[in-house]
């Protein structure tokens, strides 16, 4: 199966002042481009070749799954910004917010301290777990909350390559721009549908967990001299 890159939602200078033109013609035009170019490369001739991408996210391993993983959450992370996003969320799912996380500003300040204190590149996520609840989530290089079978919300993007040109080394300060462009009615949106395919379980698990397993031996066996 071939993967696209995936259309950005808006206009490269749509979400200045807050993320620049230049900011997403290399983080959407160079770096997530790259990401689906290895992909397509990876995928190629493996056991994943016919696989949707979220299973590649879920159950591969290696490079496969950084490339994949890395172009199954930027695609999420782009969605969960908007020209018109920020304030605050409405409805259930600020109801949701309030009994995980008592407010809606506890819940912000944790999301925010997360993505501040994430040591090198990751990303950080609020999921609804596998239990029903709200979760916080920090995840090193492509991490991804599908992979404990929770269903990923919202995203923060804490790569330097989401903020160096705009902010250098000044990650607080996109964290802080990041909140004025959260695209709530997305997050809503997770939050309302369905979790059947958020749960790994039965056939599928136990056949891609086989072929994560080949896998793995088959990376083993290529690092042995
Ligand atoms: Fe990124």
């Amino acid at each position: 199966m071939h993967h696209e890159l995936p259309k950005l939602p808006y206009a490269l200078d749509a979400l200045r002042p807050h993320i620049s033109r230049e900011t997403l013609e290399y983080h959407y035009g160079k770096h997530h481009a790259t990401y689906v170019e290895k992909l397509n490369e990876l995928v190629a001739g493996s056991d994943f070749e016919d696989a949707p991408l979220e299973d590649i996210v879920r159950f591969a391993s290696g490079p496969l799954f950084n490339n994949g993983a890395q172009a199954w959450n930027h695609d999420f992370y782009w969605k969960c910004l908007s020209p018109k996003g920020g304030g605050m969320p409405s409805g259930e799912l600020a109801e949701g917010l309030r009994k995980s996380f008592k407010t809606f500003d506890a819940f912000k300040s944790t999301f925010t301290t997360a993505c501040e204190n994430l040591f090198g590149s990751g990303w950080v996520w609020l999921s609804r777990t596998a239990q029903g609840g709200l979760a916080v989530q920090s995840a090193q290089g492509a991490g991804n909350p599908l992979r404990d079978g929770h269903k990923p919300l919202l995203a923060c993007d804490v790569w330097e390559h989401a903020y160096y040109i705009d902010r250098r080394n000044a990650r607080p300060e996109y964290v802080k721009a990041f909140w004025d462009l959260v695209n709530w009615e997305f997050v809503a949106q997770n939050w309302a549908a369905p979790l059947e395919r958020h749960a790994s379980s039965g056939a599928d698990a136990a056949k891609h967990a086989g072929m994560a397993r080949n896998q793995d031996a088959g990376e083993e066996k290529r690092a042995k001299p």
